[in-house]
């Protein structure tokens, strides 16, 4: 409770410097980058256990993934991202975990697509029907979408603003090590 109205009291008095519009940002990728290395999941995750292959749509550098791996060594998951966002993930890439930045691209290092998943991510693309028709496209047996705003009346634009310390899960260390 304190602490909350001290950082309410701090983000007054001192607004941000500087403002990233968007997520094709080499900084907002990096921040995102150093909190998935320092980030490590525990639990279990019912709607990929017994899935082999998974597209994650907007899955930054691969936070989904570590949870689903540690469940499943094996699985297969191809995160499909911003171009800024896969050049800084590329790192993290393994045999089974890679980064694409089209939707088709990532379905075909698959092959079969059991899963299409997608956290809090559609709507902030450029045109996020065609987004939806082309994850539509791949035809999985299963698609599940969090945090998306649907409408079946006219769609609306809305801003939306976060500190850049908010992307991404955990803390951000100025400086990690790989795991
Ligand atoms: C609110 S974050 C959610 C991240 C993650 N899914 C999670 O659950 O924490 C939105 C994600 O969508 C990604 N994104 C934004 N525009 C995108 C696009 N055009 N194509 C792919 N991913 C995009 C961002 O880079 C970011 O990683």
């Amino acid at each position: 409770m304190l602490s909350n109205i001290a950082r309410r009291i701090r983000r007054k008095r001192f607004t941000p410097k500087e403002v990233i519009e968007g997520y094709d940002n080499d900084e907002l990728s990096e921040t995102i980058f150093r909190k998935t290395i320092a980030y490590h999941p525990t639990g279990e995750w019912p709607l990929v256990a017994g899935v082999d292959t998974v597209i994650e749509f907007g899955g930054g550098c691969g936070l989904h993934y570590k949870l689903a791996a540690q469940q499943t060594p094996t699985i297969r998951w191809a995160v499909v991202e911003t171009t800024p966002m896969v050049l800084r993930a590329l790192e993290l890439a393994t045999d089974n975990l890679k980064f694409f930045t089209d939707i088709a691209a990532a379905a075909d290092w698959l092959g079969q697509v059991e899963l299409v998943h997608a956290n809090g991510a559609i709507q902030y693309t450029p045109a996020p029907l065609d987004t939806v028709r082309q994850l539509c496209a791949v035809r999985p047996p299963t698609m599940i979408w969090y945090r998306v705003p649907i409408t079946t009346g006219s769609m609306k634009q809305e801003v939306r603003s976060s500190f850049l310390s908010h992307h991404g899960r955990g803390h951000c260390l100025r400086r990690v090590k790989k795991s």
